[in-house]
């Protein structure tokens, strides 16, 4: 049965029950998935796919990106994936960057405050600002498909420098803002973009066939 491996990184929890879902989702296309931190990863070898999933924390998680430059000539032959977690994002109407295809849940983005003119916070929000440190730690890789999804923020749960930072610079208002029904059907292709759900339904057939 081929493997899939999903993997995360956390500031206050919150990545990980969506780590969770997508797995969900990607056993149901008949497919074996462990979801482990980061941190547990031995190696994506035993892998036909990887999804790397992580919040925004002043740039993209950095052990998340430190895993994708680690493991970069693994991804030439096994397939990833990144799902973004964020509470701010600009609404810019970009579908894709540098070629690679790009899922936004649609209830995060946020018109402009001036038609035509980014202010500070709307420029760091930008959905390529976020993106580019991806496909750089990638590169020559890219992932066959990136989803940026609405995250939990709870200034409860944060060090006073992340309430301030949040506060401050990306000025996201505390809240769970998960939208399980994009996530999920972000996940539930995940078996396509990675080519594996064909090879699951031959083998079903020719189960069907034996049976017969
Ligand atoms: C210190 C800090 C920095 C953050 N930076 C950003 C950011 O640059 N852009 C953004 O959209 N959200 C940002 N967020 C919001 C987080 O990405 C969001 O709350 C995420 O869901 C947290 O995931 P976690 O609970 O797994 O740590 C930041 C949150 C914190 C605490």
């Amino acid at each position: 049965m081929k493997r899939i491996l999903v993997t995360y990184a956390t500031l206050a929890g919150s990545t990980v029950e969506v780590a969770r879902a997508v797995g969900e989702e990607i056993t149901r296309s008949g497919l074996q998935v462990d979801v482990l931190p980061l941190s547990e990863v031995k190696g994506i070898e035993a892998y036909d796919g990887v999804i790397v999933g992580a919040p925004m924390i002043m740039g993209w998680h950095r052990a998340a990106l430190r895993f994708l430059r680690n493991n970069r000539s693994a991804f030439q032959r096994i397939p990833l994936a990144v799902f973004v977690m964020a509470m701010s994002l600009t609404q810019t109407g970009e579908t894709s960057v540098d070629g690679v295809p790009l899922t936004v849940d649609e209830n995060l983005p946020k018109p402009p405050e001036t038609e035509g003119r980014l202010n500070f916070r709307e420029r760091y929000a930008n959905l390529s600002h976020y993106v580019r440190p991806i496909l750089a730690a990638t590169r020559p890789v890219k992932p066959v498909t990136i989803g940026v999804f609405g995250g939990r923020l709870e200034y409860g749960r944060l060090p006073w420098w992340a309430v301030l930072f949040a506060m401050l610079i990306i000025q996201a208002q505390a809240g769970d803002r998960r939208n399980w029904t994009a996530i999920r059907s972000w996940a539930a292709g995940l078996a396509a973009a990675f080519h594996l759900e064909a090879l699951q339904t031959d083998a079903l057939t020719q189960v069907e066939r034996l049976a017969i």
